[in-house]
C-alpha cells in the first residue's frame, strides 16, 4: 500500500510512521509513505500557499494551485505495462476537515482495502473549494472537535489502516476480535497473577473450559456493551444470539 501525506509539517509525522506496528509494517514492505510538503509546489518564489478569501473577512484560505500540483506529481501517469497506476483506479484522495464523513471502523476496513491513499492536511486555514469539488474523493473528520491542522487526524487514520493490512499485526486474530470489529466492545482481559492486591481473576478463566470460557467472554463483551455503547447493538449484522444475550441482561438490570 501506498500512502502519501500532504503537509507543511512533515516532521510532525517522523515518530507515529516510525515507531510500533506502522513502523514494523514499512519495514516489512507493507506499506511505503511519502511525505510532500506543499509548499515546493507553491509556484511562488516566497512559497506562498494560502492568500486572502475572496468577499473579504478574517483567515487565510489555502490556495488551490499548490494542492493541485503536489497531488498530481504523486499521481503517475498510466502507461499501459508500466506498473503505474491502473487506468481507471484512481487513488483516494483524501482531505481531512471537521466537516467531513465520521471516521469509523467500518470506514477504516474500506480505506485498508486501497493501493493508494493520499491525505490532504490543512493548517489553520480553510481549503479554496475548488480543492474539495474537483481533486478530493473523501471528506473525513476524527470527530466532532477542531484540531489546529490535519496532521494527527491523518495519523490517526493512517495508524487505524496499517494495522489492517495483512501481516501487520503480530497475531492475526487480534484485528478479528477488535472492539467495533465484531460490532461489540471487547471483554475484559486478565493475565498474571491470579491476584493482585486481593483483587482475583474470575473462576472461569482458570478453569481450561474452553468452551464456557468463550460463552463468558461473549456474555461480557454484550454487558460491556450493554452498559457503555447500547447504540452498536441496534446495529444491522449484530446476531441472533448476541440479541437474546443482551435481552437476557437487560432482564438482569
Ligand atoms: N482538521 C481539524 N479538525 C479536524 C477533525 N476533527 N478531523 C479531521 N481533520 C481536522
Amino acid at each position: 500500500m501506498q500512502i502519501d501525506v500532504l503537509t507543511l509539517f512533515p516532521e510532525m509525522f517522523t515518530g507515529v510512521l516510525g515507531t510500533s506496528i506502522v513502523g514494523k509494517a514499512q519495514q516489512k514492505g507493507l506499506v511505503s509513505f511519502r511525505l510532500v510538503n506543499f509548499r515546493e509546489f507553491s509556484g511562488n518564489k516566497h512559497g506562498q500557499v494560502d492568500d486572502m478569501p475572496y468577499g473579504g473577512g478574517g483567515g487565510m484560505v489555502l490556495k488551490a494551485e499548490p494542492i493541485f500540483r503536489a497531488v498530481e506529481s504523486l499521481i503517475e501517469p498510466s502507461v499501459e505495462g508500466s506498473g503505474a497506476e491502473e487506468p481507471g483506479k484512481r487513488p483516494r484522495v483524501i482531505l481531512m476537515c471537521p466537516q467531513g464523513q465520521r471516521y469509523d471502523q467500518k470506514l477504516a476496513e474500506e480505506l485498508a482495502e486501497e493501493d493508494h491513499l493520499i491525505f490532504i492536511c490543512g493548517h489553520y486555514e480553510g481549503y479554496d473549494e475548488r480543492i474539495r469539488e474537483h481533486l478530493v474523493t473523501d471528506e473525513i473528520s476524527i470527530g466532532d472537535y477542531v484540531l489546529t491542522g490535519g496532521e494527527l487526524a491523518s495519523m490517526v487514520i493512517i495508524d487505524s489502516v496499517v494495522r489492517l493490512q495483512p501481516g501487520a499485526l503480530g497475531n492475526a486474530q487480534s484485528a478479528v476480535s477488535d472492539s467495533y470489529s465484531t460490532g461489540l466492545l471487547e471483554h475484559p482481559h486478565y493475565t498474571r497473577p491470579a491476584e493482585f492486591r486481593g483483587w482475583t481473576v474470575p473462576d472461569i478463566l482458570l478453569s481450561g473450559h474452553h468452551e464456557n470460557i468463550e460463552q463468558w467472554r461473549l456474555e461480557e463483551a454484550v454487558r460491556r456493551t450493554l452498559e457503555r455503547r447500547p447504540d452498536l447493538l441496534e446495529a444491522e449484522g449484530i446476531s441472533e444470539e448476541v440479541k437474546k444475550i443482551a435481552k437476557r441482561l437487560k432482564q438482569q438490570l
